[in-house]
């Protein structure tokens, strides 16, 4: 099989060394790729928006599969564009990456079919919005309900903060049309997670249950990054628990979406809160979570190709919660200081050369320039070590991440601690 993978961060460089593992792939492809992926794929530079240049790329190539990485191909319809050429290609239409488009779509979505999710109003108008929330208690949540790059929700602690996010994103337009519809919330307590379900448009696997890092410092301080490192197992989630979750959330969501003609296939991503009360959905997002997908897919028991294949042709025959494998992986993120504001890049990268079975050196934002691996991104790379139990799996990845040199260096020293914390209750 030839098998073509849509993006350029750690999230498409982890899923192109999973699927070279299997047997039954011939050769891996990649656009636009960064230099760790250039090393393990053939890369091509096409825009992510030139679809009819994908399309005709993977003609070309004999490509059999194509899995898209980032949500905004998605919410552009690349799927549609390949189904009306009949290619096969891993990831919702359109209409079903609405999901993630539109957090108004999903929180309606989630209130008809009782799917438990954090309270909420819909607004347009500034003016509801501030008398909402002066008559509310905080903190609270404000998002804007388009895509925004992750930057798009506020948690608000006083009516002072939330006045001010309503105004940043309906007067001066800061995420532009994404903040032409706002959700205001209730603010959940708990602690989060991310399932992830791959589903075929009739069934569905779900994959090991990982925790994110999003904060920039360690104790969950500071603004919220893309993501500073992840784990899975996360053991917040037992199998008690993701029972619940199965039958609470995954289902019933992918059941909805059948329901409203928007059928859904493709990787489903919810965002969750595990409260008191139980699992509610923070948010869902329409694919692979970066940096989880670093730390699900080496516990992986099965041949990612095959799932990823099962679910473009709606071949799967029941749905299952994967097993466990028993092992533990973490994935820590090697950042540019000063980010996620400011940072530079363009500095030489030392101490990458070695992966081993048990420790991969992802590569996230990086660039090769005259030969030489540079920094490219605010992530530049993550190092992902697997082993018996959480702790190890930290100790490998922090020992491997010491000799790991660039200018600026940046990384979280707590990522996994509130899972090891589980193991040593
Ligand atoms: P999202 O992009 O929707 O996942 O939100 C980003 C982060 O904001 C989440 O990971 C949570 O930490 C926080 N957040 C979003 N919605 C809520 C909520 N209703 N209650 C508490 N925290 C929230
Ligand atoms: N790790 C969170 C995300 O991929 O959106």
């Amino acid at each position: 099989m030839k098998i073509l993978v849509l993006g350029s961060g750690g999230r498409e460089h982890a899923l192109i060394r999973k699927l070279a593992e299997s047997p039954k792939v011939e050769k891996l492809f990649c656009i636009p790729g960064n230099a760790g992926i250039n090393s393990d794929s053939v890369t091509a530079n096409i825009p992510l928006t030139d679809h009819a240049a994908i399309i005709a790329f993977v003609k070309d190539n004999g490509i059999d599969l194509t899995v898209v990485g980032p949500e905004v191909p998605l919410t552009n319809g690349i799927v549609n564009d390949f189904n009306k050429e009949d290619l096969r290609i891993f990831g919702p239409v359109k209409e079903a990456a609405e999901l993630e488009a539109s957090k108004a779509f999903s929180k309606k979505l989630m209130e008809k079919y009782n799917i438990p999710t954090a309270q909420y109003r819909i607004f347009t108008e500034y003016e509801e919005a501030k008398k909402y929330l002066q008559q509310n208690k905080h903190p609270i949540v404000v998002k804007a309900s388009g895509l925004a790059a992750g930057k798009g929700v506020i948690v608000c602690a006083t009516l002072e903060d939330s006045l001010r996010a309503i105004s940043e994103i309906m007067v001066a337009k800061s995420f532009k049309s994404a903040g032409d519809e706002v959700v205001i919330e209730e603010f959940m307590t708990g602690e989060e997670a991310s399932v992830f379900a791959v589903s075929d448009g009739n069934y569905y696997k779900i994959l090991a249950p990982a925790q994110d890092h999003k904060a920039v410092y360690d104790g969950d301080k500071g603004p919220n990054t893309g993501g500073m490192g992840s784990y899975a197992p996360a053991p917040l989630i037992d199998e008690k628990m993701m029972y619940r979750i199965e039958r609470a959330i995954i289902e019933p969501t992918f059941e909805a979406m059948k329901n409203e003609g928007r059928t859904y296939k493709g990787v489903l991503f919810a965002g969750l809160m595990i409260t008191q009360e139980g699992p509610k959905v923070i948010e869902y997002n329409c694919r692979f979570g970066d940096p989880e997908t670093q730390a699900i897919l080496p516990l992986l028991d099965a041949d990612l190709s095959d799932i990823l294949y099962g679910s473009a042709e709606g071949s799967f025959t029941f749905s299952e919660v994967l097993p466990s494998t028993g092992y533990h992986c973490l994935c820590l993120v090697l950042a540019s200081g000063g980010y996620p504001n400011k940072y530079f890049t363009g500095y030489g990268i030392t101490g990458i050369e070695v992966s081993d079975r048990d420790t991969h050196i992802i590569h996230a934002g990086t660039a090769i320039d005259n030969g030489q691996v540079t920094t490219a991104g605010g992530r530049v790379l993550n190092v992902v070590s697997t082993a018996g139990s959480l702790k190890e799996a930290k100790k490998k990845a922090y020992d491997r991440a010491g000799k790991i040199k660039f200018k600026d260096v940046y990384f979280r020293k707590d990522i996994g601690d509130k899972g090891i914390k589980y193991y040593e209750k």
